[in-house]
């Protein structure tokens, strides 16, 4: 599938989707300030858990959430992503993509050029159709905010398995839009990243930042960003427990539509939303532990309970995501502070005090010895390479 030219770069030859052109795929060499080719850049970001829950958007288009919700980016949940512009291909010497002056081709057909052109490896898997649309639809954000109308192949490994609810698409666009900003010679402030990376997948604004970190739903493009929260003296961990990593029956994108649409019990769940984060927010200054905890695992069983009310009902739940509560429960019981939340698949992540994580996992391994467990730390938030 790819070979090694004698500059040492990977490339492979592929046909890109729509128009068919072959074009020359490199695996752009991973800096993030070539010299040489300004328009190349690397970055890598951490998935993150959220706390208190984003569920359902205000506006579809820019990503405008229903309620600010807060999070923990965690540490070895990681994507790390390439992106190159570039405004050649094999066998089309004088391509003008710029907008077309001078080339006799009109503004419409560079459009539909550029968008062709742009390619997407994932893991060292060639991506078409929803993926290749996706990340060229968010390419098209940052060609229109920088003026850079060049295609571009973007290279992306990840150490998070894709759709399963472990936030994938939170660090997969953070790290996306920091280094396609950068490699189109923008210089965005933190907030500015944040408010690119929502453009992708909203939850990819917290991977911005490292540790807690509070989205504000704000009202437009502006007024939503992310920011950090203080952990104060809250030392955290977090054990994902992985009931099953296969791919999600349905898209967070349109369960969250369908609940915001029927589901009757939503409109108290993104009620319940705004005293849920004041409550964590003064938990986190205090310090109280045992106060987050119990209020993660309330807002998230209360957003599984908005989506099951939905019609038709999405449950993304499996057996032994109800066997992992339980037993989270049970260590509770056991009196040690193990607490629980979910996103969308029927993955379950146990928040704990970092001293606190080895004994929860241990107990976790016991009791759910199914499953796989591991221990997440805070992570930190994204970097250019
Ligand atoms: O960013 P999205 O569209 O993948 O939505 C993520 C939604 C949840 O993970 C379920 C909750 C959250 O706040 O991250």
């Amino acid at each position: 599938m790819t070979e090694e030219t004698a500059d040492g770069v990977q490339s492979q030859i592929v046909k890109t989707r729509e128009s068919n052109v072959p074009v020359r795929q490199s695996a752009p060499n991973e800096v993030g300030a070539d010299v040489a080719n300004p328009r190349v850049a690397t970055a890598s970001a951490n998935a993150n858990i959220a706390l208190i829950k984003y569920w359902g958007k205000a506006d579809e288009e820019l990503i405008i959430p229903r309620a600010s919700s807060l999070s923990l980016t965690l540490d070895g949940l990681t994507s790390r992503t390439t992106v190159e512009f570039f405004d050649k291909v094999d066998g089309e010497e004088d391509a003008d993509v710029a907008g077309g002056s001078g080339s006799g081709v009109d503004c419409r057909e560079s459009y539909d050029y550029i968008k062709s052109a742009d390619s997407l490896t994932i893991d060292d898997v060639p991506q078409q159709g929803k993926a290749l649309d996706r990340v060229s639809r968010f390419l098209d954000i940052v060609r229109a905010q920088s003026g850079l109308h060049l295609p571009a192949r973007v290279v992306s490994h990840n150490t998070v398995p894709f759709g399963a609810g472990l936030a994938s698409s939170a660090s997969a666009f953070a790290a996306l839009a920091a280094a396609a900003s950068k490699a189109a010679g923008m210089d965005l402030s933190p907030r500015d990243l944040s408010r690119l990376a929502r453009r992708g997948s909203g939850s990819a604004c917290r991977s911005v930042f490292g540790g807690l970190v509070q989205w504000h739903a704000g009202h437009d493009d502006e007024t939503s960003y992310a920011e950090p929260v203080d952990m104060g003296s809250l030392d955290l961990a977090v054990i994902v427990v992985l009931v099953s990593s296969d791919l999600k029956p349905v898209s967070s994108r349109e369960a969250m539509r369908r609940t915001v649409a029927t589901s009757p019990l939503y409109p108290a769940w993104v009620e319940s939303c705004a005293v849920d984060l004041d409550e964590a927010l003064n938990a986190i200054r205090q310090g109280d532990l045992e106060r987050l905890g119990a209020i993660t695992e309330a807002n998230a069983l209360g957003m599984h309970a908005a989506m099951m009310a939905s019609r038709p009902a999405v449950l993304y739940w499996l057996p032994d995501t109800v066997a992992v509560l339980r037993a989270v429960d049970g260590i509770r019981d056991s009196g040690l502070g193990a607490w629980s939340t979910m996103d969308a698949g029927p993955n379950v992540k146990v928040l704990a005090d970092a001293r606190d994580a080895r004994a929860v996992a241990a107990a976790l391994r016991e009791r759910v010895p199914q499953c796989e467990v591991e221990i997440h730390r805070p992570g930190s938030g994204v970097r250019l390479h």
